[in-house]
């Protein structure tokens, strides 16, 4: 292949084009023309990048007759539904979640599901999907499908974890300056026909310290956001994080928490972090500053907040998500739920949301892009990076121009000989490349492999399908 690569030398007079050379020569293709019309840089750039022949990569699709079909509930977003119809999948798509029954009666016709948290993927509904390949949950957790099961089934399950991080930081952003200017109590006693003018205890953020606790998506995007506003930055998280602008990594947690004004949570809900703000962490925060949690509920020991509270310790606090959440919308938030609800709803400045941290439309449309894109790459070149419940294997692409060349994408049990058993029966062909991994009981194997004529494709399947550790063999050409 010969690329041709011109380089703008510059604005719109003279161009130096360089051809890849025989190796014996290296300048000979080296020549400088002149451009006899006046074009912009960018101009330039773009008629440069079109005359650059790449390698493009081949479009696969699996080798069965079938079309793909795909079943999405619960009013996925309209992004992921014409990414599918895009790569000609065909999509019924429905907005309201499904119940057991009726996914028992209706998924054996479709190879791929999207969900979000409502729709339950049990052990019974994958025994009736006899056809299921892919299953995408278009949300951040995983915890509505039985993922042992899926893998067991072959099936590799994807989500998007950390789509509505930006949403996060921005609402944190929101709570710091809320909570300073004390914003909720003075609307809610103006709505209530009460004007209270006040400027004691209502503060500036500029040159007040942040705490952050976790470093992670969440943490160093608030990061960014919080020096923009003038805002100290501290952090402390168990891994030594490079800390973005001009944040610092603090040692201990005890050194975060005496040192700033506003301590605000990312941490992930671990053993180790149940309760990791308690009594002890509380009293160790400087007087008159805050705590924010939006986490995980269980992350603070909330009784110990409220004391922290009516004591006057704690200035405030801002709290998005808690140990017991409602099901469903219009559920009460009482006392029966939590104990300590009716107390935590009584103090002042104190912020309640119910759990909307990562509730944006923008999140909601980076949540279908990912999950689509996941899927269809899963469907399509069996790449199995992000599932949350598979070994994560992916191959370099096949190149457009190698015709005969097919990827066999076989799940199997995780169990000694197989790739013995498999390379036999690859053995008469050129093998390309090949991955394989494992989780647990459940391995994956990738493998592209040449010369394959469309008589062999059905006889390979043949023969993979019927090894002794199979449980789902996929050829896509
Ligand atoms: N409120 C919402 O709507 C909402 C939305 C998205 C995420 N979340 C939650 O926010 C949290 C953070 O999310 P993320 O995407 O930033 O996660 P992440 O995995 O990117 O980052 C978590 C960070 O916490 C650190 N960490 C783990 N244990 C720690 C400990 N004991 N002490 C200090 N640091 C520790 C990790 O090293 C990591 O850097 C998660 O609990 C997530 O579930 C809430």
């Amino acid at each position: 292949m010969s690329a041709s690569i011109p380089i703008p030398a510059s604005l719109n007079t003279t161009s130096v084009s360089l051809s890849r050379s025989p190796p014996n020569n290296p300048m000979a293709a080296l020549s400088i023309s002149q451009s006899p019309t006046q074009t912009t840089i960018h101009e330039r750039f773009r008629q440069d990048s079109l005359s650059f022949s790449i390698r493009q990569p081949k479009v696969l699709r699996p080798v069965d007759k079938d079309d793909i079909r795909l079943l999405l509930v619960e009013n996925i977003s309209s992004e992921a539904v014409n990414a599918f119809k895009a790569q000609g999948f065909q999509v019924d798509h429905f907005t309201k979640a499904w119940s057991e029954d009726e996914l028992v009666e209706r998924i054996g016709q479709y190879h791929g599901i999207g969900i979000r948290s409502k729709t339950k993927i049990t052990q019974r509904v994958l025994k009736a999907a006899s056809k299921l390949v892919v299953i995408g949950c278009f949300c951040i957790g995983t915890n509505q499908v039985d993922l042992k099961t899926a893998a067991r089934a072959g099936i590799p399950v994807f989500n998007s974890p950390f789509s509505n991080s930006r949403s996060v930081a921005e609402l944190v952003m929101c709570e710091i300056i809320a909570l300073s200017r004390q914003l909720f109590d003075r609307s809610r006693e103006l709505k209530s026909g009460t004007w209270n003018k006040v400027s004691k205890g209502c503060w500036e953020v500029r040159g007040k310290t942040l705490g952050i606790v976790g470093y992670g998506h969440i943490g160093s995007q608030l990061s960014v956001l919080a020096e923009s506003f003038g805002i100290r930055v501290l952090f402390y998280d168990v891994v030594n994080i490079m800390p973005l602008g001009s944040a610092r990594q603090l040692p201990t947690l005890k050194d975060l928490l005496s040192e700033s004004d506003y301590v605000t949570l990312h941490v992930p809900e671990l053993p180790e972090t149940i309760n990791l703000i308690g009594a002890e962490q509380l009293a160790q925060m400087k007087k008159g500053s805050y705590l924010l949690n939006n986490a995980r509920g269980k992350v603070v020991d909330i009784p110990a907040l409220i004391s922290a509270l009516k004591d006057g310790h704690l200035a405030g606090a801002a709290l998005d998500v808690y140990p017991s959440e409602p099901g469903a919308n219009g559920a009460p938030f009482d006392d029966q739920l939590n104990s300590w609800s009716s107390a935590l709803r009584s103090l002042p400045n104190v912020i309640l949301t119910p759990h909307i941290g990562g509730s944006t439309e923008e999140a909601q449309r980076m949540i279908g892009e990912e999950v689509s894109s996941a899927l269809t790459r899963y469907l399509n070149l069996g790449t199995t990076f992000g599932s949350v419940n598979f070994p994560e294997v992916d191959l370099r692409a096949i190149d457009v121009d190698q015709r005969n060349q097919i990827r066999v994408c076989h799940v199997h049990n995780n169990q000694p000989g197989v790739l013995r058993q498999v390379n036999d029966i690859l053995s008469p062909y050129n093998v390309e490349k090949q991955y394989s991994d494992s989780k647990g009981d459940i391995a994956y194997l990738m493998a592209d492999i040449s010369d394959v004529s469309k008589q062999d494709i059905e006889k390979l399947q043949d023969l993979i399908t019927h090894t002794s550790a199979n449980i789902l063999t996929r050829l896509l050409a």
